[in-house]
Order: C-alpha cells, then structure tokens, then sequence
C-alpha cells in the first residue's frame, strides 16, 4: 500500500509517501516547508499568514513528489487539531485530490499522528503489534501537553493534561522574554547546553500532587519574575537561566510519567509531539523508564518525526485506510479542536 500524507494544522506544510511492504512501513519521499521565518517577525504564529503560506506552498511540494492517483492506494489529512484556516488549506486540497483521482481519504487527528510516528519504519501488519500494550504516551507540542493511556490501537483515555499553558508553550514564551526569536524550544535547548541548571531554583508545579495533570504557567512567572530581578542579563547568566527553566520542565514531565506508568501498570512508554526533540528530555525519559521501570520499554521518536510533518499523518491514515476505513472526500471537513479518541 502507498499513502499520502498531508500536513497543514499549523506552521508547517508537509507533504509524505508512505510504503508499507511485507508488513514493514517505509517513508519514500517527505518534503516539509516551514514557515518559521516569516512567523518570528511577529513573534508568533499568524493564522491568516498561515493559511496563505500553505495555499500557496502545498501545490509545490505534491508537484514535487512527482506522483498521479495511479501510484496511490489513499490519501490521508490532517483534519484537527490545529488552526482552522491552516487545516482548512490541507483538507480542501486533500479532498479535491481524491475526488479527482478516485481515491480514499481519511482524515487524522494530529495528536494521534505525533502517537503514530512511533510506528514509523516498524513492523505494522498487526495493529500495535510492534510494542506491547498497554502503553503510556507523553505527548509534549506547542498546543498539547498530555498523559495518554493507549489500551489498542484508536482506543485512548487522556489520564492527566496541562490546566494552563502546554510543554512547548511554555518553552516559546520564556524565549520570547528573553529575547531569543520564534519558536523558542529548539534556541532555550541549544542556550542550555551551555548553562548550569541548578544556577536557578524555579519550581516544579504539581510535582508532588497524586494526579497527572501539569502546569507550566507558574514556572513560566517564576522566570519572569528572576528577570524583572535586573535589568540585564549577560550570555552566561542567560544560558543558566535557559538550563535551570529546562530543567525544571523536563524533570516535571519525567516524575509524572513515571508514576503514571507505574499506576496504570503500562509495558511500553512512548514519547510523541514537538518537544521530544528536546534532548535532555529524551535522555532523561529513557534512562529513567531503564533504571526504574522493570521490563518497560521506552520508544524515542526519531528526530525527523518530533516536530508537524506529514509522515506520522501517513503512518497514522494507514491504519485506518488499510482496514477500508474512509471519511470520503464529502467528510473531508477541519476539526480544529478534535479531542483525541472522539
Ligand atoms: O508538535 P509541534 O511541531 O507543533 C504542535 O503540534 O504544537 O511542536 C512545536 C513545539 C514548539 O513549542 C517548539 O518550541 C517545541 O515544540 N520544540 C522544542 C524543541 N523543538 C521543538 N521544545 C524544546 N526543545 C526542543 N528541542
Ligand atoms: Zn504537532
């Protein structure tokens, strides 16, 4: 089977080829156009501008993939979460491709693909038969930051989720106060490789609660307010203050989902979403499910498939498509506040 994935929920336009063959997936082709540059000079992401960026990009990149309806089984799109007048961009140009190739089209939750690109290069003949489940997935982006129990493939129950700002928000927004551009996780990462992370004592919210619900918002403050402490803050002290932050986050998101794994009795614990790109974070998760989790696995996203990209919409449409699942393109409308599992 070969799918096409397409990705336009918020500021990136991705495009996919997904092969499975023998049981085995394989990504063949995967362009993504971002348009982080054009965003960082309004410090954020402008729907309008993104909307725009996509139309006038997501024709480029399927004409550079060189593919007709012919060499396609289905076509699957992001249908929300997201934007809506970015979806809106993917799902209208999905479904115009479907109806005139005559294909089957499926529309993906977002948050499940981040989930799915796990399954990326894996054996995916059977549903999930790659790991062993019951799993527990992180999902760390911009928009989500949430605690899912996967029972079987489609079949999750949120568990714990952020009561204010998400993961990568947070991690965006302590950027932009300090200055450092547009999105703000992959530049506080890169300053934090060259801080101290216990220069700074900022607080681990809900730490300590029973729950598995995150905030992020009173760390978000507690840097704000160190800031407000002078009025400038040279190289070093920065980077220490990007190490201290990012410590804070990632030692939060790791006690939490170690003490849900263990509750809910999981095998497999799965990271997925923008921020597990973050590199302490991925260390941090896999050495701590190896050293205090007896016969967990844990499953790392590969770098390429952290952050939106059109692959893990393939991977995730697959399961679906090849079960002769379909919305059809008269279905094919944005979701933009889609809850997972619904
Ligand atoms: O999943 P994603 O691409 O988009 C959403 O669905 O939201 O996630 C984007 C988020 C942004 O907030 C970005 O700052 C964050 O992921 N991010 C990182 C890193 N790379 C991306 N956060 C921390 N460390 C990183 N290396
Ligand atoms: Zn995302």
């Amino acid at each position: 089977m070969r799918i096409l994935g397409i990705e336009t929920s918020c500021d990136e336009t991705s495009v996919a080829l997904l092969r499975v063959e023998k049981g085995i997936s394989r990504i063949e082709k995967h362009l993504t156009a971002t348009q982080v540059l054009k965003h960082a000079e309004y410090g954020g992401v402008v729907p309008e501008v993104a909307a725009r960026l996509h139309a006038e990009t997501l024709p480029l990149l399927i004409d550079e993939l060189g593919i007709a309806g012919k060499d396609l089984d289905g076509i699957a799109v992001t249908r929300g979460p997201g934007l809506v007048t970015s979806l809106r961009v993917g799902t209208d140009f999905a479904r115009a491709l479907a109806y005139g190739w005559e294909l089957p089209i499926v529309g993906v939750n977002h948050i499940e693909g981040h989930i799915m690109a796990n399954w990326i290069g894996k054996d995916v003949s059977k549903d999930g038969a790659a790991y062993k489940l019951p799993a527990l997935i992180l999902v760390v982006s911009g928009g989500h930051t949430e605690l899912i129990l996967m029972k079987g493939f489609g079949r999750y129950e949120c568990i714990g989720s952020t009561v204010d700002d998400a993961a990568g928000e947070a991690f965006d927004k302590v950027a932009k106060m300090l200055d450092l551009g547009y999105p703000g996780g992959p530049e506080v990462a890169k300053r934090a490789l060259a801080g101290d992370p216990s220069k700074f004592a900022f607080p681990r919210p809900l730490l300590n609660k029973p729950h598995f619900d995150f905030s992020f918002s009173g760390l978000k403050t507690a840097v704000l307010y160190t800031l407000q402490r002078k009025k400038a803050w040279n190289e070093q002290e920065t980077n220490d203050i990007c190490a201290s932050f990012q410590a804070a986050v990632v030692e939060t998101l790791v006690t939490k989902t170690l003490r849900a794994a263990r509750a809910k009795k999981v095998k497999t614990v799965f990271l997925a979403g923008g921020v597990a790109a973050n590199r302490l974070l991925r260390d941090t998760l896999a050495a701590a499910v190896k050293k205090d989790l007896d016969g967990v696995e844990a499953v790392i996203p590969g770098l390429e498939y952290c952050t939106d990209n059109a692959a893990m919409i393939a991977m995730a449409g697959y399961f679906r498509l090849s079960k002769k699942k379909q919305d059809g393109w008269k279905g094919m409308e944005p979701d933009p506040s889609w809850e997972l599992g619904r």
